[in-house]
């Protein structure tokens, strides 16, 4: 059982990947290894590992009941994400990839992220006329949160060896597109467990990876922050504004 500090309550995970808010089950998605066949870095551990292995879940609108209106009214949603500590051979454990939709101006919507617990690495790329302009690498551990910036596709490493827990605010407005990463074999590099990145040949030529530190200011949490000042968050669903 993982129990983690919640603002204005507890969360509590089993080993099935039960999540409860204060006592109250939430939804849950599950993502396989069977799922992630094309973006793995060697997808022969499909013959070693067990394809119905669950290498992350996500629980969507991770709201306790009493904040949904104020969330629904600004058009945004907080979600949970834990991932397992395991490895897929000489890969990190990671998620699929995925980039939004436009939102304005050319401007797809941004997302904030926070670690709740371990060590991410989130993984950043911008393509244009469908190659590779930039890679951005941030890493982050517990309380740190990062801005995952409009036109950006990302993927999320777990870089640890214990569970990773992240949780964001995004816009309601719109569904992810896993298309790129799915017909790309994933991001345009594979992150190993030695540190070492590996270029993902379906992209061609790839920009040398950026190390990022930038970091999205949180008084108390992304949670706690967006109640006390929801207007500050309007720029995930208007990327047009500038990021206070
Ligand atoms: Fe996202």
């Amino acid at each position: 059982m993982l129990r983690i500090k919640y603002p204005f309550g507890d969360m509590k995970i089993d080993q099935n990947h039960a999540l409860k808010l204060n006592d109250v089950l939430l939804e849950v998605q599950h993502r396989r290894l069977r799922e992630m066949r094309s973006v793995l870095f060697d997808p022969s551990i499909l013959e070693k590992m067990d394809e119905n292995t669950i290498l992350y879940s996500m629980y969507k609108e991770a709201m306790l009941d009493g904040h949904k209106p104020l969330f629904r009214e600004h058009r945004i949603r907080f979600d949970i994400t834990i991932m397992e500590p395991i490895y897929l051979g000489k890969e990190f454990n990671k998620t699929l990839g995925h980039r939004h939709p436009e939102a304005l101006n050319g401007l797809s919507y941004p997302e904030v992220s926070s670690v709740l617990q371990g060590h991410a690495c989130f993984l950043f790329q911008k393509m244009e006329e469908g190659a590779p302009k930039e890679f951005r690498v941030v890493h982050a551990e517990k309380g740190d949160t990062i801005l995952m910036p409009p036109n950006y596709g990302h993927v999320t490493v777990n870089y640890g060896d214990g569970m990773l827990v992240t949780s964001n605010l995004v816009s309601t407005e719109f569904k992810s597109d896993y298309g790129g990463f799915l017909e790309k074999g994933g991001a345009a590099y594979y992150i190993l467990k030695d540190g070492s990145f590996i270029r993902n040949k379906k992209y061609g030529r790839i920009p040398k990876p950026i190390v990022s530190r930038e970091r999205f200011h949180v008084a108390e949490s992304l949670y706690a922050d967006f109640l006390k000042d929801s207007d500050r968050f309007d720029f995930l669903n208007d990327p047009t504004k500038p990021v206070p």
